[in-house]
């Protein structure tokens, strides 16, 4: 069976590559490296022993996506492409929405096109927006964003729904992730943003590298047991296992069906970095800052659903998220 991978060379992504490749799933990949590294494409042919096809396009262009399915015999896809820094969305909002929304729309064109019928989206926890309780259900309303990135995938999720309604046939799973880190165990593949990180473990990666000299917690003065903000933390290989496994379900299914990708716990971000700490065996600088806007205090997932429906459940443990962050960390620094 082959999968198209778009986004593939990116965090998520090449994670996923690797567990399709190495559960003998034969693999094309387009990504248009626009925040990812073509070297991940030789590091997950080391780690796997083989190599996907590799087409260097933006998604949303049209005639190549169309070559791309004329060349091989495409059965199914996993959308990964997508620009997901959530502060500048807030400022770039226009080349948010044609981004992330004119490449799922061509790339759903040229899928009817090609008789392709099954489809795992990337989306995320974001779609809650800020009025659920958690933790998260799916059944809950999920309309709702606080950034055009986190409003991409609340639309996104939408053309979904009704191109199944419209066609009876299709299968989208969409895939609402929590806070996925941690890195591959051969210090390979991990997420490595350009500039200075966003997000908190790739930050935290670099202050333990001594190329930033502390990191700055955003908020001590939540309405949680010990002030940070609760997140559910998973580890991204499990995040990988579970497309692999919302593959299957969509191969004997049909219809949009939204599952949540987390552990189920919340831990907040002191109880993340001393277990970075701990386990990697130093000491992080870091000092207690001002909140950032859009911060929610806390949410994590109901992951009862994954496990129902798709026999998913994660299996790593903060420490392993720690310290597979730290060797890849370690490891990016000397590369
Ligand atoms: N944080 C810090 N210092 C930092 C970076 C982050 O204290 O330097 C804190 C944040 O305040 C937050 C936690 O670490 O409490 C996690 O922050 P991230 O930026 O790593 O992740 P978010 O929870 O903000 O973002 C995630 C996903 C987005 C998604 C968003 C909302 O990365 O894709 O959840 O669901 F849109």
């Amino acid at each position: 069976m082959t999968v198209l991978v778009t986004g593939g060379a990116g965090y998520i992504g090449s994670h996923t590559v690797v567990e399709l490749l190495n559960a003998g799933y034969e693999v094309v990949i387009v990504d248009d490296l626009s925040n990812a590294k073509a070297d991940v494409i030789d590091r997950i042919q080391t780690i796997t022993g083989k190599s996907p096809a590799f087409h260097p396009i933006n998604c949303a262009d049209k005639g190549g996506l169309c070559n791309v399915f004329r060349s091989y015999n495409i059965n199914a896809v996993i959308h990964f492409a997508g620009f997901k820094a959530v502060g500048e969305s807030v400022k770039k909002p226009l080349e948010y929405y044609r981004n992330n929304l004119d490449s799922t729309l061509t790339l759903l064109e040229v899928m009817e096109a090609f008789d392709c019928h099954k489809l795992v989206f990337s989306s995320s926890a974001t779609v809650y927006g800020p009025n659920n309780p958690h933790p998260y259900r799916e059944e809950m309303p999920a309309i709702q964003s606080s950034s055009p990135y986190g409003w991409t995938k609340v639309m996104i999720e939408r053309i979904l729904t009704d191109y199944c309604t419209a066609h009876p046939e299709f299968s989208a799973i969409l895939l609402r992730y929590f806070n996925p880190i941690g890195a591959h165990k051969s210090g390979l593949l991990g997420d490595d943003p350009n500039g200075i990180p966003n997000n908190l473990m790739p930050y935290i990666g670099r202050v333990a590298a001594g190329q930033l000299e502390k990191l700055t917690i955003f908020g001590g003065d939540y309405e949680t047991p010990d002030g940070t903000c609760q997140r559910d933390y998973l580890h991204v290989v499990d995040l990988a296992i579970g497309h692999l496994k919302a593959l299957e379900y969509a191969q004997n299914n049909s219809g949009a069906e939204a599952i949540n990708l987390g552990t189920g716990n919340g831990i907040s971000v002191l109880e993340l970095v001393t277990a970075f700490e701990k386990v990697n065996n130093m000491k992080l600088p870091y000092e207690i800052g001002p909140r950032r806007d859009g911060d929610l205090p806390a949410f994590w997932a109901d992951a009862t659903k994954a496990k129902e429906l798709l026999g998913w459940e994660a299996t790593h443990t903060v420490e392993d998220m720690c310290k597979s962050s730290w060797e890849f960390a370690k490891k990016s620094k000397e590369s």
